[in-house]
Formats: structure tokens, C-alpha cells, sequence
């Protein structure tokens, strides 16, 4: 079983819990638990987490700096309570692709703890601009990331998010068009000359 560790400079989200880096070593070793906790936030929010499940292939996948900027959260038995998987656009760009925790530990700062991780490891590697995408129909995740100072993105920022993802877009309004014509707001956060918003 995976012993929970704190990773290095984050303090333990709390007694029961902590946040580690995921590797591509730590990947091969609890995929099946990111898998299982994708497949029950879909169960439970739909189209309002993700059009798309994630199985072991998109979890294993190979992004640059995915291993740097993704985290996981542990419970003290070892088990996977949340992720938050991202990696980098280009030298000044990190895009969060997935972010979840599990219900029966929401609530108890687990969500804002990998956050900070991703937001300090996106600084780290020399972003300026962390770019995320959310159903405006998940009010908790929109809450959530308003509450972490991401805004709605100007129309070039839109625009540029389309481009880089090759996905269509409504740029005066935020909106990028999934297939399907499924649409979700995008929301950027601006790290150049912010400091951290770590609370820890
Ligand atoms: C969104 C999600 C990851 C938040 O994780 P979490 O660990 O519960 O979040 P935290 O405990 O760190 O909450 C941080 C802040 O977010 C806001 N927030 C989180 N959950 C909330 C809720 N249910 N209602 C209102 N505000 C909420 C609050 O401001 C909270 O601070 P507070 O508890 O001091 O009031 C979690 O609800 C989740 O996994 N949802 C399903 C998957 C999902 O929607 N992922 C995002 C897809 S884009």
C-alpha cells in the first residue's frame, strides 16, 4: 500500500490526508483508482464534469510536464482522493485537464491544497497563465475556481486557447464548443507578478 507523503514545501491538507507529485512511476501504480474516482464524478455530474471519461490511457499519457505539474491526494490508508492533472502548453501556458476529489472528502480543503500545488509547480516551470475549462452548469467547480482568482478570459485569450486546442469558440463570451456542441466556459488565471495565493 502507498504511504501518503507531504510533498515537498506543502504542508498535509490535514491529519488524514496529503498531497503528493504525481510521476509517470506513480501513475502506473494507482491508475485504477484515478480511473475509478473519473468514472464516479461522471456518474454523478455528467456532461457538467466532462464529456469524456478518462480511462488508464489518457491517465498513463505523456504531456509535457505533466509530471511536474499534476498532483494526487492521499488518505492515511493510502487510498486516492482527489487529482488534478495538468501539463504545459507551451513555455508560458500550464492547462488543467482534469480535477476531482472524491465526495466523501470534499469539503475539507482538499480541492484548494492541490491547487496551490499546481499553481506553485506552474510558477516553478515559468508560466505566466494557468487556462482551465468548466461547464457553467458545474456551479460548485465555477465557484470553486472563482474563488481562486480565475476570471473569464478576453476575447484574444479565448481566441488564442482555440487555436492551441484546435477546438471552435464564441470569444466575446468565454465560451469554447466541445463536439457535440457541447460548450464550456473557459477561465485563465494570470501567475506573472502574483504571488502565490497559498494560505497554508
Ligand atoms: C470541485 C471540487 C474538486 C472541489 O474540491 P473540494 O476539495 O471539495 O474543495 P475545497 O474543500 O478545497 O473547497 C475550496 C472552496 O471552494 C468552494 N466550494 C467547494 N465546494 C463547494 C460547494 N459544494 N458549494 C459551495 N462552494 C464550494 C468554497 O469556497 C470552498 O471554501 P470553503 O470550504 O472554505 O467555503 C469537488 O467539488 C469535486 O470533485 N467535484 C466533482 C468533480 C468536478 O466537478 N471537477 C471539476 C471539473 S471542471
Amino acid at each position: 500500500m502507498l504511504q501518503p507523503v507531504g510533498a515537498q514545501g506543502y504542508p498535509l491538507v490535514n491529519r488524514d490526508a496529503a498531497i503528493r507529485s504525481l510521476d509517470s512511476q506513480l501513475a502506473q501504480a494507482v491508475w485504477p483508482q484515478l480511473v475509478e474516482l473519473d468514472r464516479t464524478c461522471y456518474k454523478e455530474l455528467g456532461i457538467g464534469y466532462s464529456h469524456v471519461m478518462w480511462g488508464r490511457e489518457e491517465f498513463l499519457r505523456d504531456f509535457p510536464g505533466k509530471w511536474h505539474l499534476s498532483c494526487i491526494a492521499f488518505d492515511n490508508g493510502g487510498e486516492v482522493t482527489g487529482f488534478w492533472i495538468a501539463s504545459q502548453r507551451d513555455n508560458s501556458v500550464v492547462h488543467t485537464h482534469r480535477f476531482a476529489v472524491s465526495a466523501q472528502s470534499r469539503r475539507q480543503g482538499v480541492g484548494l491544497q492541490m491547487f496551490w500545488y499546481a499553481e506553485a509547480a506552474s510558477a516553478a516551470c515559468g508560466a505566466i497563465l494557468m487556462t482551465l475549462t468548466v461547464q457553467a452548469a458545474n456551479e460548485v467547480a465555477v465557484r470553486f475556481y472563482g474563488g481562486l482568482g480565475f476570471l473569464a478570459p478576453t476575447p484574444a485569450e479565448c481566441l488564442a486557447f482555440a487555436e492551441d486546442h484546435q477546438k471552435r469558440c464564441r470569444p466575446q463570451e468565454g465560451i469554447i464548443v466541445e463536439p457535440g456542441e457541447l460548450e464550456y466556459r473557459l477561465f485563465v488565471r494570470h501567475l506573472e507578478g502574483t504571488k502565490s495565493s497559498h494560505r497554508g
